[in-house]
């Protein structure tokens, strides 16, 4: 089967199609024939600085989600044909993950869908509405007449945080570095639109957040737990600020009385999350947004925009 490997750190240029053998099926993993999977930071990350580590099972194939068919079950309870998401779990990382014709992920890592989505579309959903999802509802405990900040909001995880905030009858805030990104961000329903110049809580806001979404991370993440009313909850689930830790985090003084801080890490999906995201995107007319197609065989253009963020949105291989 044709597919994209690396052997350790690289750069995108470099990256190029091999063919390898099509993985064997394996009792309580399920065979995936791929039609397409999404682009990650992650998989940026794991060419540019962690494909040396010892924990990366090298040679391997990236890729943390994809959408395809059964091609054979493992023995569990999926079918030969039903319509299938994929993520996480160790895919791309432990094992081999998605830029692939076919991929092989645990049974608890694929979930059938029922959908008239295209793949591409599909594509589009699994990590990034997942991640979205589980901030809003693990994270936040939103619900209906919540006000809702997020922040980093241009990013693909806060655009599909914006669509679901909206579904699930919050007020949105959206923050972002340029004034220029307002109306693409009222467009997918934001209700306000904010520049973030790293002091939120200094800035007279419209409407009074009391659930925040932090995409930026640790940078702004003490800022965020300023902006919002009391009680307020904050979820930090991004770090596009590259900053990835609190130095001399000491949760007294820095998290303020009535703030409750959490975060969500996307590698624990559930089949009841997955079918909720489902229902919420059937009920509320909600289309999983991307922004570039690229084809197996233009992995070196899809990496190099995914490296430099550049595409706006989810990026999408189209395996077939
Ligand atoms: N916790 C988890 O399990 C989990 C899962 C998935 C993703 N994530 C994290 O969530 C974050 C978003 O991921 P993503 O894939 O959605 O990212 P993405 O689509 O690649 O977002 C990139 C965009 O974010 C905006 N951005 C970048 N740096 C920013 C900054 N300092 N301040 C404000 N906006 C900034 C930029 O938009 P403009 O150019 O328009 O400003 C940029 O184009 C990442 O940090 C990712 O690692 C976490």
């Amino acid at each position: 089967m044709k597919a994209i490997v690396i052997d350790g750190c690289c750069s995108a240029e470099s990256l190029h199609v091999s063919e390898i053998p099509r993985p064997e099926a394996r009792s309580g993993w399920v065979l995936i024939k791929v039609f397409a999977a999404g682009l990650n930071h992650s998989e940026a990350l794991l060419r540019t600085m962690e494909a040396d580590a010892d924990y990366i099972a090298t040679p391997i194939v990236p890729g943390i989600e994809c959408v395809g068919e059964v091609a054979d079950a493992g023995g569990g309870k999926l079918s030969i044909g039903d319509k299938v998401i994929a993520l996480m779990g160790g895919m791309g990382r432990s094992f081999n993950g998605s830029y692939a014709e076919y991929a092989l992920v645990p049974a608890q890592n694929v979930f059938k869908v029922e959908t008239t989505l295209d793949w591409v579309s599909l594509a589009a959903l699994p990590e990034t509405y997942f991640t979205a999802y589980g901030s809003l509802t693990e994270g936040l405990q939103l619900t209906a007449g919540d006000r809702l900040l997020v922040r980093g909001a241009t990013s693909t995880v806060g655009q599909a945080a914006i669509q679901l905030g909206k579904a699930l009858g919050a007020k949105v805030i959206a923050t972002c570095r340029k004034e220029s990104s307002f109306g693409k961000l009222r467009d997918i329903g934001a209700d306000e639109c904010v520049v973030d110049d790293g002091r939120i809580s200094r800035q007279p806001l419209r409407i009074r957040p009391n659930k925040l979404l932090e995409l930026i991370g640790p940078r702004t993440l003490r800022d965020s737990l300023l902006t919002v009313a009391r009680p307020g909850y904050v979820c930090n689930t991004g770090v596009l600020g590259n900053v990835f830790a609190v130095a001399q985090f000491d949760p007294i003084k820095y998290i303020p009385n009535g703030v409750f801080l959490t975060g969500f890490f996307s590698n624990f999906p559930t089949q009841a999350a997955i079918d909720a995201i489902m229902r919420l995107a059937n009920q509320n007319a909600i289309h999983p947004l991307y922004a570039k197609v690229f084809s197996l065989n233009e992995i070196v253009e899809a990496h190099t925009l995914l490296e430099q963020s550049g595409a706006g949105g989810k990026i999408i291989l189209k395996i077939r």
